[in-house]
């Protein structure tokens, strides 16, 4: 796998650790994240999809219980083992690769209906190189859905965070910088790179490898979402999250 500094800061073993039980207690990803981008994608049934940076695999294994043919790629092998544990689990068929998101070798052009990154495209380190092999791998008028953390809200040294609950508010300081920090995930120990994108980095990109925008979500939770948590609720003020969809 070709190396860089987002699969050598997502490929230490205590991150994938981590990762896994943060994934499973996060409100925002099983509550709110994950239900919406289901809502979005569809009956995926019969279609080929590429789940890129695909994490500890809840995403893999409920489009493949909803009968999708699926491949799932993550830079990380700690991560990978315990996607095959769990497919094997559930005895499931997903067909796994351990790869820089920018580099899918051994996936051949024009493969796949639908890619799906849920939460990887700010991480990356090349993603010129990453939106390529999407292009590349997808069939013609194949679609990308994508979720990113929100360019305008994304806590970073430039936009960061005052006040609590309900009443917190987002500070600008500076939208354009720092492009790239460490810290770790809210409510974990290990740090990673963050990256920042700005939209027109997101946008710019699309277009130059060939994308169409075709949409953009800022999704607000529902009522009975925002019982669930003041996390969910405040995210009825301010778009953490947002989502692009992408036709080749
Ligand atoms: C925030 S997690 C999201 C995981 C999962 N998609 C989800 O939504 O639960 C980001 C994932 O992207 C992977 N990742 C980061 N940079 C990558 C790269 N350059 N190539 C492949 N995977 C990458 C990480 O290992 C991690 O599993």
């Amino acid at each position: 796998m070709k190396k860089d500094s987002s699969t050598e800061s997502w490929g230490k073993a205590e991150m994938s650790e981590e990762l896994i039980n943060l994934a499973q207690l996060s409100s925002h990803r099983t509550h709110f994240v994950m239900p919406f981008t289901f809502s979005q994608l569809g009956d995926v049934s019969g279609k080929s999809v590429l789940d890129l940076g695909c994490g500890e695999g809840e995403y893999s294994r409920e489009l493949a219980r909803r009968g999708a043919k699926v491949t799932a790629v993550d830079c990380s092998e700690n991560l990978i083992k315990y996607c095959k544990l769990k497919m094997e689990e559930e005895c499931l068929n997903i067909n796994y690769y351990v790869r820089n998101s920018c580099e899918l070798f051994g996936v051949s052009n024009n493969t796949f209906d639908l890619v799906l990154s849920s939460m990887m495209l700010m991480d990356c380190e090349d993603f010129e190189g990453t939106v390529k092999e999407i292009f590349r791998v997808l069939k013609p008028s194949g679609r990308l859905f994508a979720s990113v953390c929100h360019p305008c809200f994304h806590r970073s040294g430039g936009i960061g965070r005052q006040d609590k609950g309900l009443d917190k508010k987002v500070v600008v300081s500076n939208y354009f910088n720092p492009t790239e920090w460490e810290a770790p995930l809210s409510s974990g120990t290990v740090n990673i790179i963050w990256r920042h994108r700005t939209i027109q980095d997101y946008v710019k990109t699309f277009i130059k490898c060939g994308l169409t925008i075709t949409d953009v979500h800022e999704p607000i939770p529902t009522d009975d979402q925002a019982r669930i948590d003041v996390d969910i609720a405040w995210l009825q003020k301010v778009p953490v999250y947002m989502f692009w969809e992408l036709k080749k």
